[in-house]
Order: structure tokens, then sequence, then C-alpha cells
């Protein structure tokens, strides 16, 4: 993704279209005010939700958008999509076309899904070192047993990418269903997981992402904002045993 962090200076020249050294002088006359603040600093940092006025002419207002869906089934996990729904088809409210999906689903697995226009935001979400553990309600099609703990705990070998999945908690619940916990999320991992035992996965459900669940009073399909203190707790770690 590209980056939406820039120097003042640069940011002032592009939207006004002077030298970037003609910007200290407006500097200096204090007409830049950043975030509330009078502006000195040409090299201070702007980033996509920084507030930026230029004699009272507001040059950047953006306002961040966080969020969640329980995703229904058959619905792409994509902006667009030629064939089908998408989940910003689903959200219908106005600025949907600015958000992009933190974590995809596949079309027919459900549950928890989380859009936003914070790039910064859905990376840390996306950064395996950072723990953030997705948990998974999931169906098989035949019975599980001990193996499969040992086998997601200890990684899975993908030959296609070469790689070892990342350790992955596998709790069973009953002979057919599991939930499972990891921070990756690789091309159909879980399905691809399952495959190397040759067992088919029938439903696969979201139930969280860090420290966010899903809102249980959300229908299929429903979707709705974030609290501040969603948005500032689903990546805290304290307290966690691994
Ligand atoms: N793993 C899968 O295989 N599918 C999903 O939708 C999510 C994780």
């Amino acid at each position: 993704m590209k980056s939406t962090r820039t120097r003042l200076d640069r940011f002032m020249s592009q939207h006004l279209g002077i030298k970037r050294q003609k910007i200290r002088l407006l500097l200096a006359q204090g007409r830049i005010v950043v975030d509330g603040c009078i502006a000195g600093d040409a090299q201070q940092t702007i980033h996509q939700f920084s507030h930026v006025i230029f004699d009272e002419q507001v040059l950047q207002d953006h306002k961040p958008y966080y969020v969640m869906m329980n995703k229904p089934k058959g619905v792409v996990s994509a902006t667009k999509d030629q064939h089908h729904k998408t989940v910003i088809d689903l959200l219908k409210r106005k600025n949907c076309h600015t958000l992009h999906i933190a974590g995809r689903l596949d079309f027919n697995s459900t549950g928890l899904i989380l859009l936003t226009n914070d790039g910064r935001w859905s990376r840390e979400l996306s950064i395996p070192e950072n723990k953030i553990y997705k948990c998974y309600r999931i169906e098989v099609e035949k019975p599980l047993d001990e193996s499969y703990i040992r086998a997601f705990s200890q990684g899975i070998y993908f030959n296609y990418e070469g790689i070892t999945t990342r350790p992955a908690a596998l709790n069973i619940i009953s002979s057919h269903i599991c939930e499972v916990s990891l921070t990756e999320g690789r091309y159909h991992q879980i399905k691809r997981m399952f495959g190397q035992f040759q067992n088919k996965v029938l439903e696969l459900h979201r139930l969280s992402v860090g420290n966010l669940s899903l809102d249980r009073h959300l229908l299929p399909g429903q979707s709705r904002e974030l609290s501040k203190i969603e948005i500032n707790t689903i990546c805290r770690t304290e307290g966690r045993i691994n």
C-alpha cells in the first residue's frame, strides 16, 4: 500500500503548486495550521488524517473510519466484483468506497470482517510478528483427533510457497467442530491446513481479531463502526501468554 506520510513542505508544495523553499516563508508567517497548532517545522510529518489549514482554507480533512461487519456467505471480500456482491456493497454508507478490507475471508466464510481507510491500522493487524490472533470456529467433514492439535502447533508445510505455517492453536470442541487461532492470513490458509489431512472445511466463521470479538447483535450482512476503545485495544498484547 502506498505510503500516506509525507513532510509538511512537500505536502504544501503539492497542494499550493509552489516551490518547497517558499513554504518556509509561509511557515514563518504562521499561515499554516496542522491539527489545531500553527506549524513551524517544514519537516513535520503529515499523515493521512492530519488536519491542515492554510489561510483559513482547509487543505485536508479526512476522518478515519473503522467498521466491523458480520460477513454472510456468498459475498466477496473485495471492493469490486463483476459477478457477486462485495462486502463494500453491503455497507451502504457514505465514504464506503474509500475503505479497504483488513483481512479477507473466503466467499463462503462468515463472521468478523474489518474495513477501514486507515492503512497503518490495517497493516498493524496483518503483521504476524505483532501476534494478533485471528480466531475461527470451523466445522470439518471428518472427525478430529489429537494429531491435528500437534500438527497445527508445529506448523504445516505449504509446498507451493515453500514455507511452514506459524504455530496455530487448535481446540477441539466436538467430533467435527474446533476453534483455530493463528497470526497469519495466507491464501485459503485454514482450508489448506486441513487439506493436509484430506479433511474438508464445511463451515468457517471468524469469531475475533486480536481483542475484538464479533458483536453478537450484528446479523449476517450488518455492520457498525468501532468504538474508540475497540480501535485502540484490538492490538493490545499486555498480559497475553505467548
Ligand atoms: N482461512 C481460510 O481458508 N479461509 C478463510 O476465509 C479464512 C482463513
